[in-house]
């Protein structure tokens, strides 16, 4: 038998203040895609926007329908829309955060399974790590470099490659 103990590593921001500014833009503009979010069903309104290696800013936010498994969240919103329309450019960072829910929401929004692994795949796509900036309507920011932090063991085309052929 064999255990492993994984290392992952978050940086903790105590503010906006503190974010560099190409990064700030993007979590401002994440904010902004937020505000115009379609959820009337959950009320939960979240925000992403991605930063293209051109420097290009593509934003998403939820899109809820009364079928509620057509819907589609926020990331995967931006993400989809920027390979769509950019194929060319490797996505380099994703900003994600929420506003104006009936409760405050001080702590960072992380994004669901199914969107990590859509930013896995995208990673793999640009051969470069993704940023992401998590952050809820205000508050501690919570950055990671790389998806593996978000999804290790992810399941990746390498498989596909590698058996299916
Ligand atoms: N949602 C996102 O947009 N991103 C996430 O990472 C988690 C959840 C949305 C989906 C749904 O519209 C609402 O939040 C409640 O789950």
């Amino acid at each position: 038998m064999k255990k492993e103990i994984l290392k992952l590593e978050v940086t903790y921001l105590d503010s906006e203040e503190e974010l560099v500014p190409n990064d700030l833009i993007l979590l401002q503009q994440a904010r902004q895609a937020a505000r115009d979010a379609y959820a009337p069903y959950s009320k939960f309104r979240v925000g992403a926007a991605v930063r293209l290696a051109n420097g290009q800013i593509i934003k998403g936010n939820n899109q809820e329908n009364a079928a509620y498994p057509s819907g589609l969240c926020a990331e995967r919103v931006a993400l989809f829309y920027a390979n769509a329309n950019y194929p060319d450019q490797a996505v380099e960072a994703i900003a994600v955060t929420t506003q104006g829910n009936s409760k405050p929401i001080h702590e960072p929004i992380t994004p669901c399974g199914s969107c990590r692994q859509v930013m896995a795949e995208f990673e793999k796509k640009a051969g470069r790590p993704m940023k992401v900036i998590m952050q809820g309507e205000e508050g501690m920011i919570m950055i990671i470099n790389g998806i593996q932090t978000l999804l290790p063991f992810s399941f990746l085309d390498d498989y596909l490659l590698k058996y299916n052929s």
